[in-house]
């Protein structure tokens, strides 16, 4: 079942997106090569809570962490753990946060230091095919608009697209329907409606696009072991192209101007 939020339910649904907004602009701060991933789950959490907010992730079906942690090759679900992050490294920081009775969710892969060229551009294609299908969401418009897109955008680019993990409508629930895909056909699925609330999130890798979990029943990896990358907002559907609920305003405000042309590419000079 899809809900059309109402007013009321899309106010509560923006705190909440604005909530994960800042704890990922909290997290950038620590984004950086020395840190652990348990320390950048041990900021995302308290500051959710000191804000008066729920981790969604923390104990759903056991998950122990805040964030889901996504180093090089892991591609989602990945634990916090004693890992230091090393130049070179990517690492995908995944938040749902709940407050009020509404889920946010975003992610957003860092790159750690300088990373190689053929990272790098991984990173500004899933960043870039991330507000393609945005792009794509609009009212009237059905979800295989947006799975063409980013499949499209992300496939003439030379990358793969995960199959097994998609993006997902969100509420009161951390998943809702509908499943969203960052791979299919255009005019196929569901009809987008204003005031449906989606997460969009391609998942896109420099190798193939086969994965595998590992033994801990959670982290999903590249079979290849080859790096993947991870962005995602919170959106909710207008007649026009939708308004976007999560920014990464807070994250790249905190981002050295050098991490942050890694990921969007240097400013075109005059
Ligand atoms: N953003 C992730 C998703 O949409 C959140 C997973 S939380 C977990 O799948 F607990 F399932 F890890
Ligand atoms: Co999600």
């Amino acid at each position: 079942m899809i809900y059309v939020k109402t007013a009321e339910e899309l106010e509560k649904m923006r705190v909440a997106a604005t909530l994960v907004s800042k704890t990922l602009g909290e997290v950038a701060q620590w984004a950086k090569p020395g840190v652990t991933t348990l320390k950048l789950d041990t900021i995302a959490r308290e500051f959710i809570l000191d804000n008066g907010g729920r981790p969604s992730c923390l104990g759903y079906q056991g998950f122990p962490g805040t964030l889901c942690i996504e180093v090089n090759e892991t591609v989602v679900h990945g634990f916090p753990s004693g890992y230091v992050l090393r130049e070179g490294d990517i690492v995908g920081t995944d938040v749902v946060a709940d407050i009020n009775g509404f889920h946010g969710d975003m992610c957003y892969t860092f790159p750690i230091g300088e990373v190689d060229e053929k990272v790098r551009r991984l990173l500004q294609t899933t960043y870039e095919s991330l507000y393609v299908g945005i792009d794509a969401a609009r009212g009237g418009k059905r979800v295989g608009d947006i799975s063409n897109a980013i499949q499209t955008y992300c496939e003439r680019r030379g990358y793969s697209v995960v199959r097994e993990m998609c993006g997902h409508g969100i509420g009161a629930s951390m998943h809702e329907d509908p499943q969203v895909p960052n791979y299919g056909h255009r005019g196929t699925g569901p009809v987008l409606r204003p005031g449906m609330c989606i997460a969009i999130e391609p998942m896109i890798n420099l190798g193939s696009k086969n994965v595998v979990i590992e033994q801990d029943g959670w982290t999903c990896r590249t079979r290849d072991r080859k790096p993947s990358a991870h962005y995602e907002h919170t959106v909710v559907i207008t007649p026009e192209a939708p308004e976007i609920l999560t920014t990464f305003e807070y994250i790249e405000e905190a981002l050295p101007q050098e991490t942050l042309e890694q990921i969007k590419g240097k400013p075109q000079e005059a």
